[in-house]
């Protein structure tokens, strides 16, 4: 599995594909772009998840504080695309959501691993 952790580009291709998926199923409400959403989470996890044994050593604090906040991010944009399905305000998750992603991908740039 060489190819997940040689670089971060698989992790990042997840992420962004997973950002536009979520942010078409928030404009336009669809099963079949949710489910893919959640194929996506997979992924992200999945790559995330070698990285972050690959390369925590080198910062224990941070790679751990990353994965949180990845794992938070995942969360809130599910929980943000099912309260707008059961029709409940999302607002706030929202905004928590975009708040988490910022956090994630500035210290998941900041992090000291591989490029
Ligand atoms: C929506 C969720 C996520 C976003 C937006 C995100 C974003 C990012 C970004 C921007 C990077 C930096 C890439 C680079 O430096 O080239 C990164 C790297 C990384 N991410 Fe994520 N990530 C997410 C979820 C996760 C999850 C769930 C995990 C852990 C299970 C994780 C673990 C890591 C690790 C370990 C790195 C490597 C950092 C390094 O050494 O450069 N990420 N991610």
């Amino acid at each position: 599995m060489d190819f997940l952790t040689s670089s971060t580009h698989v992790h990042i291709t997840t992420w962004v594909i997973a950002l536009i998926l979520f942010f078409v199923a928030l404009k336009k409400p669809s099963t079949g772009v949710h489910m893919g959403l959640r194929l996506f989470y997979v992924l992200i996890l999945v790559t995330g998840f070698m990285l972050f044994v690959t390369f925590d050593y080198l910062n224990p604090m941070l790679y751990g504080l990353k994965m949180l906040g990845g794992l938070i991010a995942i969360g809130l944009m599910e929980m943000t695309l099912v309260r707008k399905k059961k029709g409940k305000s999302n607002g706030g998750v929202l905004i928590g959501a975009i708040l988490v992603l910022i956090i994630t991908i500035v210290l998941g740039f900041a992090l000291p691993g591989i490029a």
